[in-house]
């Protein structure tokens, strides 16, 4: 969709999106752009709560813009291509030597050094690990930045915690996927997409939310709404979520119950299907229908030992732990100790790989799924 008014662009060359205001204010025909914002935008600047809807959102704020993307890892990459996808011009910003940057190289990008990248963007997209955003922000992207060329993430993190601080006024926005990667790039692919969490920093210029909104469409997280946030709400619940479930509480969930079968003479491959293989037909039920539609899908042996047994498993003082890890990230204590300890990252997961539960999927798994254990590279360009 073009936003081309008479023979005067909208968005002339390089020109971010401060003078956008300036623009609807001077010009009558800014009436259309501002019909379409407001399609967008019910109540703008919009409170968290607002869902942004795909048929609302257009990619007019990105036209005639070049993206940066610095890092081309999980989300870097499907970024780059879905923008691709979507019209926009790209240039990946990459390290020297960066294995990531031939990646993109060879998905015929063009490969800036990290400076050259940003300093080429009108929208400058920061796709590095939470633990590189500082220096890496400090060094090499802060003085090469644009006086008017915004900020953009994929993650609350490196902004919620101070990692990066944007200079007073600079647009500064988030579109964080409600999906990993390599699914938002498989799902773009497909003429699809996944949900996503829109905000921008409190002093950007409120047209920012604009250009969210735009950049969301393009990279494809607004399949199911893009949700209205801020930068500290989405790190935290995110963080939260990992910790306490996804990637924390079910684990060791698991590993306990598989010990505890185990333990009690149980066969290891009875309990890895148990404990372990059964977990994704349950999350799948979850995942499509909700507790209440899962309830009514599974048998009522299940459904009456689960209602009755799960509060039993999860008591008042695993309740506790959780509002003391909520606690710990909201305080910024595991954003200290990360930054301090994530180096100890790779240890912890090789001590996690020598353990039984580890050892029993190694066994059970290439019965299961004969690529085992080439699962894709989560980088599916
Ligand atoms: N992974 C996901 O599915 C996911 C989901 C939601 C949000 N996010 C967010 O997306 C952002 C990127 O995460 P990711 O998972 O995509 O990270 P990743 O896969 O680890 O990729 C990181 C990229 O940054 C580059 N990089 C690392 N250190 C660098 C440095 N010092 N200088 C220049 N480039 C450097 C790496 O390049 P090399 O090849 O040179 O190492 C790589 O291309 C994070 O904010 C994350 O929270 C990710």
């Amino acid at each position: 969709m073009s936003f081309k008014t008479g023979k005067t662009p909208v968005f002339p060359g390089r020109r971010a999106i401060y003078p956008i205001r300036g623009f609807l204010s001077r010009n009558p025909d800014g009436a259309i752009l501002r019909s379409m914002v407001k399609k967008i935008f019910k109540q703008y600047p919009p409170p968290p709560g607002t869902v942004v809807e795909r048929d609302g959102a257009h990619l007019g704020f990105l036209e005639g813009r070049t993206v940066a993307v610095v890092g081309y890892g999980t989300m870097g990459s499907a970024h780059a291509q879905n923008l691709r996808r979507s019209g926009v011009k790209v240039v990946v910003g990459a390290r020297d030597g960066s294995v990531s940057g031939q990646r993109a190289s060879d998905r015929g990008f063009e490969v800036l050094s990290v400076a050259e990248a940003v300093a080429a963007g009108d929208v400058v997209m920061l796709m590095l690990p939470d633990e590189a955003m500082a220096p890496v922000f400090t060094r090499q992207i802060a003085p090469n930045l644009q006086p008017l060329a915004a900020l953009g993430f994929a993650h609350g993190f490196a902004v919620a915690f101070d990692q990066v601080k944007p200079d007073p006024g600079r647009s500064c926005f988030l579109v964080a996927p409600k999906g990993q990667g390599d699914m938002l790039a498989a799902a773009h692919a497909a003429g699809s997409g996944v949900p996503g969490l829109l905000a921008v920093t409190g002093d950007s210029p409120a047209e920012t939310w604009d250009l969210a909104a735009s950049y969301a469409l393009a990279v494809g997280c607004l399949t199911g709404g893009g949700f209205v946030t801020t930068f500290r709400a989405e790190c935290i619940s995110d963080q939260f979520g990992e910790q306490v479930v996804l990637c924390g509480g079910v684990i060791e969930l698991l590993k306990s119950a598989f010990d505890i079968m185990v333990a009690a003479g149980y066969d290891e491959t009875n309990a890895y299907f148990e404990c372990v293989h059964e977990l994704k037909l349950i999350t799948d039920l979850l995942h499509r229908q909700g507790i209440d539609g899962l309830r009514k899908r599974i048998s009522g042996t299940a459904a009456y030992g689960g209602l009755t047994r799960g509060p039993r498993v999860i008591d008042d003082r695993v309740r506790r732990n959780m509002k003391r890890i909520l606690d710990e990230i909201e305080n910024g204590d595991f954003a200290a100790e990360f930054l301090r300890n994530h180096r100890d990252t790779e240890k912890l997961a090789d001590e996690e790989a020598d353990g039984p539960l580890a050892r029993a999927g190694r066994k059970v798994l290439p019965r299961l799924h004969p690529d085992y254990p080439d699962y894709p590279d989560k980088t599916t360009d």
